[in-house]
């Protein structure tokens, strides 16, 4: 194999991120999209210039020269397809959150092992340039010995109504940003085990809209004392904010990652587009630049390409998407108990995250 033949699955909001990311690939050959919408296929692999479009997903399975499918389709579909993808041979790339209950974690997980397949789970923080160097930093010493690791992920609430609709995705803001947060702790504490969980959550803003979570703070207890704590927003105006500090015995690294990038514009007409989610660019405005780099998608895709490529083990998995479900079962329990919830910890198997919560 010179080139890794990639299939993608959805047309909209992260496969548009998978194909700019991939086509950065110099390993990498994106060979057809799949999306049930006939129009919406065709125009993301007209743009793209992706040589095959299928309304089926199956059906691109079908393909021979296709090694690798990402999935990038809304949560409630992630087992089915990623168990499809390995049934037919092919590495998988799976969005986060991995899915909506833990039997679908535990038949996802099995599939690609039954099927000798690489399940890659798609955690870009661990790629994004900023928190590499924070974590080079860490691993050397740099503030001594890690006690608090802080991360907030805050916007004002997702671009499709699949998200809003827990019976499709499986709970709110814990679930869709909480995951980045958690596996993000257990990256930079070295995958060091989970002792408990505590959360408050509620929904705040968004009550006529979802039954999910609007906003939420976690504290995610790891063995030899560390605490991660993420504060996670789908309420927040005023655009994207996804914030990181981290406290050590002898030092401490804060990172802004949007806006301590940003260009500080003042604008009275507007322009074209400040940061993900910004409702406005009039008056003073951060401005990213090179969004997708500072967030490590391309860096991300090129780890995954070349883990299939010379069959090297990925840095996030599935058993880390697996790892990750269970803190965040956790934390909707606790939030619907009050308790701290103390490892070992068995969440259970067929439900989802916000009726753990209770809604
Ligand atoms: N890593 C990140 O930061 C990040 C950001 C956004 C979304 N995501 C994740 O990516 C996934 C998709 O989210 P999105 O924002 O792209 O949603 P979206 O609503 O923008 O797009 C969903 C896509 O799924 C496709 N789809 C729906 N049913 C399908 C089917 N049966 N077969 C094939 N395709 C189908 C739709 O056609 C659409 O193209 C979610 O799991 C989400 O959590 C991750």
């Amino acid at each position: 194999m010179d080139k890794v033949g990639i299939g993608l699955i959805g047309s909209q909001f992260i496969a548009e991120l998978h194909a700019e990311a991939l086509k950065r690939v110099s390993n990498a050959r994106i060979v057809a999209a799949a999306s049930p919408t006939e129009a919406h296929v065709s125009a993301f692999t007209r743009k793209h210039a992706i040589p095959h479009a299928y309304t089926d997903y199956r059906a691109m399975l079908e393909r021979d020269d296709i090694d690798l499918v990402t999935v990038g389709a809304p949560n409630d579909l992630h087992c089915q397809m990623v168990c499809d993808i390995a049934a037919a041979g092919k590495h998988v790339i799976c969005e986060k959150p991995l899915c909506r209950t833990m039997d679908e974690a535990d038949r996802m997980v099995a599939a690609c092992a039954a099927a000798n397949v690489k399940f890659m789970y798609a955690e870009e923080l661990c790629f994004v340039p900023k928190y590499v160097r924070a974590k080079q930093l860490i691993d050397m010493g740099a503030i001594g010995d890690v006690y608090l690791v802080k991360q907030a992920e805050k916007h004002n609430g997702p671009h499709s109504p699949w998200f809003w609709d827990v019976d499709r995705s499986g709970g709110g803001v814990t679930l869709d940003m909480g995951c980045h947060a958690f596996q993000f702790f257990r990256w930079i504490l070295g995958n060091r085990p989970v002792t408990a969980v505590t959360a408050q959550m509620g929904t705040y803003v968004h009550q006529g809209r979802t039954r999910g979570d609007d906003d939420a703070i976690i504290i995610v207890e790891f063995e030899g004392g560390a605490r991660g704590m993420a504060e996670e927003s789908w309420a927040k105006v005023g655009g994207m904010d996804d914030l990181a500090e981290f406290y050590g015995s002898a030092g401490v690294i804060f990172a802004d990652l949007l806006h301590g990038n940003a260009l500080r514009v003042y604008s009275e007409t507007g322009y074209d587009y400040a940061v993900e989610k910004a409702s406005t660019t009039q008056g003073w405005s951060f401005c990213t630049f090179e969004e997708m780099w500072n967030y490590g998608f391309p860096q991300e895709m090129e780890h995954f390409v070349d883990c299939v490529l010379h069959d090297k083990p990925p840095l996030v998995t599935g058993d880390d998407g697996r790892a990750v479900m269970e803190i965040i079962f956790a934390a909707y329990e606790s939030a619907g108990t009050g308790k701290r919830i103390e490892w070992p910890y068995q969440p259970p198997r067929d439900k989802t995250p916000v009726e753990v919560w209770g809604k």
